[in-house]
């Protein structure tokens, strides 16, 4: 995959989901590299059923990419990579914010959620839904963390305000330069998530019914992108695959 893939962004106006309408656009796609920018979502969903709250003014942007654009060794680190790749449409564009990552797929300003990612795959695609705060932070339903937006961040630090057509430009053109990156292994995408992780933030399995009360602790990540967390009594623990709040 060449590193300037010109943006083949589709914008649209209200979805269900810019999931299910990529996948509708994926036939005629006929493995293009493609993405859509809704503008509102009726029926957006976050990880784990959630539901992931859309109205006009943030970005919904999912993008597709044929599985083969991406090395077998980074395809299950995903997640991990287009949370760099956020992270680093941001901080490309209000100069001087410094944002954090929060395992496995969130985006974290100042201890506040800023957006989050869903990967999934269809056929030999991937499917990749990034929903970021741009103009509103939907207020938390279901004891998740607090949230802010890209354009507070602006304003707190004297810049433009940014809209999600320029950043689903951004998130496309980071996302392209880092999988074709041919120096980029697993073990790199790792530490760099790592080193960018927001680790003073108090961590809660999500169960069923809402959160564990246990708290955890993101200490670090092995080199398959698992999370080691401490608990309470200073013992750790490997997570592989749990949302956490
Ligand atoms: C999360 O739970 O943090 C992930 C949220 C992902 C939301 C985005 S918005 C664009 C795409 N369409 C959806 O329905 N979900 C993803």
């Amino acid at each position: 995959m060449p590193m300037d893939v010109p943006p083949n962004i589709h914008h649209v106006g209200e979805v269900t989901s810019t999931m299910d309408a990529a996948r509708q656009m994926l036939t005629a796609a006929n493995g293009v590299p493609f993405a859509v920018l809704a503008e509102s979502q009726v029926r957006g969903r976050g990880t784990g059923e959630r539901v992931w709250i859309s109205p006009k003014g943030n970005m919904y942007f999912t993008l597709c990419i044929p599985e083969k654009s991406v090395t077998p060794e980074i395809t299950p680190v995903l997640p991990l990579l287009t949370g760099l790749v956020c992270r680093a449409a941001i901080m490309s564009v209000i100069k001087g914010a410094v944002l954090h990552l929060k395992w496995p797929n969130d985006i974290i300003y100042a201890g506040k959620k800023i957006g989050g990612s869903l990967v999934e795959s269809e056929g030999e695609s991937l499917i990749i839904g990034i929903g970021m705060n741009v103009e509103l932070a939907p207020p938390v339903t279901d004891s998740g963390r607090a949230s802010t937006t890209v354009n507070e961040i602006a304003a707190a630090l004297g810049q433009p305000k940014v809209t999600p057509a320029q950043l689903a430009e951004l998130v496309w053109k980071h996302f392209f330069q880092m999988i074709s990156d041919t120096a980029l292994t697993r073990k790199i995408l790792v530490s760099r998530f790592d080193a960018a992780m927001d680790k003073s933030l108090s961590l809660h399995r999500r169960t069923p019914t809402g959160r564990d009360p246990e708290e955890l602790r993101a200490l670090r990540l092995n080199e398959w992108g698992h999370l080691i967390v401490s608990r309470p009594d200073g013992t750790e623990e490997t997570l592989m695959a749990e949302y956490l709040f």
